[in-house]
């Protein structure tokens, strides 16, 4: 359905960006084609917003096609919609100075010098919003960041906060839910003590069979990665985003699926069945269903992942450890010395940071459900620093579509966002005439 209407919803353009904004007795004056995507059927040209979707990791189609509430946005406020991909060199820095050469550049093109520029973003596409905000607070009068984990990922968060979160999720649905992952976990363990891998590949029928603790290790990161990517995407409908997630109320899914089974084992690997979704496969590959990197809740698979991998190594900081006491997960450390070991052995190195002391004009909304709502904003830091929390919200409900199954908190938390955004753009239009 989407794959089939995408086309009549954005127009696929090529922006000619500098390659290099930094360094440019280094690399020259090269550029590169980046990719974006645009419509202006809700537009008042020449006066109405413009919204500006900061690209994630990743193909900005997906996030383009699940994020339906700044184009519904957009055509309540007349706004042109733009989702623009990251690429570049692959820096916060590089990305954000992109986005503000194309914004400048495309309002020129466009005849549209006078409206007011809103930037949104998810997750790190959120992270993006708020640092552009603050860079370049002369070019963007707003920002909306959904799920935006800016305390976590620069190693201000405590590092058990992110897998006891996913754990609470499963807890709320049913504690029982919490033991008996637990138990599987604690059996696995027990199992891989006595080196009896041939049970460990029955039970959770791998491919091959393990034979060292490394290949136990990697087992135990792709079980606890599926419980992540299960609470990230606990939303009220099905959706084929980050992967397939084939069902709605997932947590009750898989807290039934976990209870229902007669042998713990079992009931673990299908509560994984997410990894099947296709229903496939034959059997489950460690290595290639999920690939361990320097951000221990998943970088996913291919080419992005690696570009994600390089940036969780050298930028966005995300120590999260699972230690069998706060969470249902067996011990699996990462420390700042086992990020650094593995990172430098991988890639470089460097850093970035805001400052929120001198920032205006950001909405932090998260989810209760979502794991990484705790790793940001969680409450107003000033009258325009503006938290909004979603009860039943997981990673960026709020900025996917209106849908009938939405729970009133969604909608409510949409209604407000609308509301402060109109207001930015209006001061922001007195502003400048
Ligand atoms: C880039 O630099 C080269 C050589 O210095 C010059 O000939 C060319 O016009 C420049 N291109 C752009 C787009 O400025
Ligand atoms: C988790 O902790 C429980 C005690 O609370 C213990 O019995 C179990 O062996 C531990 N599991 C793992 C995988 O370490
Ligand atoms: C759990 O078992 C019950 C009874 O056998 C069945 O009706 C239900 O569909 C099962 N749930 C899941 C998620 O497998
Ligand atoms: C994948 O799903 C299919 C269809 O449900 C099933 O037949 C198959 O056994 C599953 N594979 C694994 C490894 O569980």
């Amino acid at each position: 359905y989407e794959e089939y209407f995408k086309e009549e919803y954005f127009r696929e353009e090529y922006f000619n960006q500098v390659l290099d904004h930094f360094s440019y007795n280094s690399l020259g004056n090269g550029t590169y084609d980046q990719r974006y995507l645009i419509t202006d059927q809700y537009w008042k040209k020449g006066n109405g917003p413009i919204f500006f979707y900061t690209g994630n990791e990743g193909d900005t189609w997906e996030f383009a096609l699940n994020s339906g509430f700044i184009t519904e946005l957009a055509a309540e406020q007349g706004a042109l919609v733009i989702f623009a991909e990251h690429v570049g060199l692959l820096t916060v820095e590089q990305a954000l100075a992109d986005y503000a050469v194309m914004i400048t550049e495309l309002k020129k093109e466009l005849g549209a010098q006078k409206c007011p520029v809103i930037v949104f973003g998810g997750s790190y596409g959120g992270m993006l919003s708020v640092y552009m905000r603050i860079r370049y607070p002369n070019i963007v009068a707003g920002a909306l960041a959904a799920s935006a984990p800016i305390l976590s990922t620069a190693g201000l968060g405590d590092s058990r906060q992110f897998f006891r979160d996913v754990t609470t999720d499963f807890e709320k649905f049913n504690p029982a839910c919490k033991d008996a992952v637990q138990g599987a976990f604690q059996t696995l363990n027990t199992l891989a003590q006595q080196k009896d891998y041939r049970r460990i590949q029955s039970a959770f029928s791998l491919c091959k069979t393990p034979s060292t603790p490394k290949d136990i290790h990697q087992l135990n990161g792709l079980l606890r990665n599926a419980f992540t990517m299960m609470a990230m995407l606990d939303y009220p409908y099905s959706t084929h985003f980050m992967g397939s997630i084939p069902c709605q109320g997932l947590g009750l899914v898989a807290c039934e699926t976990m209870l229902n089974g007669t042998d713990l084992m079992s009931a673990l690997r299908d509560t994984v069945g997410m990894y099947n979704s296709t229903g496939q496969l034959t059997c489950y590959d460690l290595y290639s269903l999920y690939v361990e990197c320097a951000d221990p809740t998943g970088c996913g698979l291919g080419f992005d992942s690696y570009a994600w991998d390089y940036q969780a190594c050298t930028e966005i900081e995300m120590c999260y450890e699972s230690n069998n006491v706060t969470d249902m997960f067996p011990p699996m450390t990462f420390t700042e010395q086992q990020r650094e070991q593995y990172c430098s052995k991988r890639w470089g190195w460097c850093r970035v940071q805001g400052d929120l002391d001198t920032a205006s004009n950001i909405i932090f909304s998260n989810g209760d459900r979502d794991p990484w709502a705790n790793g940001g904003i969680r409450k107003s830091l000033s009258p325009s620093l503006i938290a909004i929390n979603i009860p039943e919200g997981a990673h960026h409900l709020d900025l996917r579509e209106s849908n009938p199954a939405d729970p009133e908190s969604v909608i409510v938390a949409r209604k407000e966002e609308s509301e402060i955004i109109a207001q930015w753009v209006k001061a922001a239009r007195k502003k400048s005439s």
